[in-house]
């Protein structure tokens, strides 16, 4: 247990650059590992859920190495081409690496075993296994589709076509990883389009991947089966995601000014910079361009007295991870914000709604929490603080919370705060680095 104490800041100063997105991250990897050559990753994240997804390709056959200069590099194996692994493949607090690698090991002819840490092994299962199993895979799992898990992969596979009942990139991915190593056509149509980074660097590694945008603002997503991957290099954009805690910093601590250089600017992951802007926040987009193939920009972001605004429930897609510290933003705001559709927060690295909900209580905030909503009143002046937080294996409670407290007017203690290293390797001396002070309990 790493506890950590969060001070109110010094107004943030000074420019930064937070690592690379974890989506994106795990996608290299693997789908580097199913190419034939060797593709290059620069800009990796090189935290415990992307190593432990490198750890698992090097366990299915593939040579993932780490070079002097920090570019990683993948020998892959083939679609279809991974050997059973002789031990169980342990993918640490990461839902992305164990769904995503569900979906790949469907339509490899072996039995692999998958385990993750305690949260991991309370996440659902069941979502993945679901539209999987027409394939022809087979599962064995503990307590109705919790981790510890086995996959007995099919050598037969069949194509499907499913309509994702929740908006999941991860469910989305696993169906079109599966896909991948099934003759013929594998379509997923979802009714609230989520991220598409799988869509997009399957096609930038040589697959065909149609994708259809219906009025009803559905898409659909074709993918032609048993295609040659081809190695590709590919460079990481920073991950928005990484970027929300020091923007909602550097809104809440009176005199900041910022630079986040370089943020991944995918549309279908800025819904937080767009509900920011809503509230009053200002934050300027310099610079926009596209580095390899995903749009990034600049952000400048400059202390603001925030309003409270309605969320749509529509928009939670393209935020979803962004709950917890748009909470905290909305704390310190003046009026009430509204959170709507946030059912998918109870399944998260933690039950995202409850503890959100129980920590900003714990600072003294006024809060509604209902099944799938969050009301969130702010009196437009710092909130109090002071609370003990529980961060519960969960990375994103343990930076929001810290955010929290550079900007209260009491500290903030967090228990653990060793599940950023999941995420943000770094965070806190980055954050202290521009002003912040947060404490190791002890030191
Ligand atoms: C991710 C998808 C999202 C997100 C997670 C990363 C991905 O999960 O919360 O952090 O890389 O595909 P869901 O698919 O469960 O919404």
């Amino acid at each position: 247990m790493k506890s950590v104490i969060s001070n109110q800041s010094s107004p943030l100063n000074g420019t930064i650059r937070v690592p690379g997105d974890k989506s994106i991250s795990h996608r290299a990897l693997m789908f580097g590992a199913m190419a034939v050559g060797e593709t290059r990753v620069s800009g990796l994240l090189e935290g415990e859920d992307v190593l432990c997804t490198a750890s698992a390709m090097r366990a299915l056959g593939a040579k993932v190495e780490r070079e002097e200069d920090g570019t990683w590099t993948v020998q892959g194996r083939g679609v279809g081409g991974f050997s059973e692994p002789t031990g169980v493949l342990d993918m640490g607090n990461s839902g992305t690496a164990a769904r995503l690698l569900m979906g790949i090991l469907a339509t490899q002819p072996f039995t692999t075993f998958m385990t993750g840490d305690a949260s991991l092994c309370s996440r659902p299962m069941e979502r993945v296994m679901k539209p999987l199993r027409p394939i022809g895979v087979n599962f064995v799992s503990r307590d109705k589709g919790r981790m510890p898990i086995a996959i007995q992969g099919t050598s037969n596979p069949m194509p499907i076509r499913y309509e994702l009942p929740v908006a999941s990139a991860q469910v989305k991915s696993a169906v079109l990883l599966a896909g991948l190593n099934a003759p013929g056509k594998t379509t997923v149509i979802e009714p609230n389009p989520s991220r598409d980074h799988t869509e997009k660097m399957l096609t930038h590694f040589g697959a065909e991947v149609e994708v259809v945008h219906q009025d009803n603002g559905a898409r659909v997503i074709t993918l032609t089966g048993q295609p040659e991957l081809v190695a590709r290099d590919v460079v990481v954009p920073t991950d928005p995601s990484s970027a929300a805690f020091p923007v909602v910093a550097a809104l809440l601590v009176p005199g900041s000014k910022i630079t986040v250089e370089a943020v991944g600017m995918n549309p279908l992951r800025t819904g937080l910079f767009t509900t920011l802007k809503e509230m009053g926040a200002k934050i300027s987009e310099e610079n926009r361009r596209i580095e390899a193939g995903e749009e990034v920009a600049d952000l400048v972001v400059e202390y603001s007295q925030l309003q409270g605004v309605d969320v749509p429930a529509s928009r939670a897609p393209s935020m979803i991870d962004e709950y917890p510290v748009l909470a905290v933003a909305a704390s310190f705001a003046k009026g009430t914000t509204r959170m709507n559709g946030l059912e998918e927060l109870r399944v998260k690295e933690s039950d995202r709604l409850a503890v959100v909900a129980e920590s900003l209580a714990a600072c003294g905030v006024d809060l509604e929490e209902g099944d799938d909503y969050l009301v969130v009143n702010g009196n437009g002046s710092p909130a109090q603080g002071g609370g003990e937080i529980q961060s519960r294996l969960d990375h994103r409670i343990a930076m929001s919370f810290i955010v929290f407290g550079m900007a209260s007017v009491q500290p903030v203690r967090i228990d653990d705060a060793s599940p950023i290293d999941t995420s943000f390797p770094g965070f806190n001396d980055l954050m202290n680095g521009l002003g912040a002070k947060v404490q190791k309990k002890g030191a």
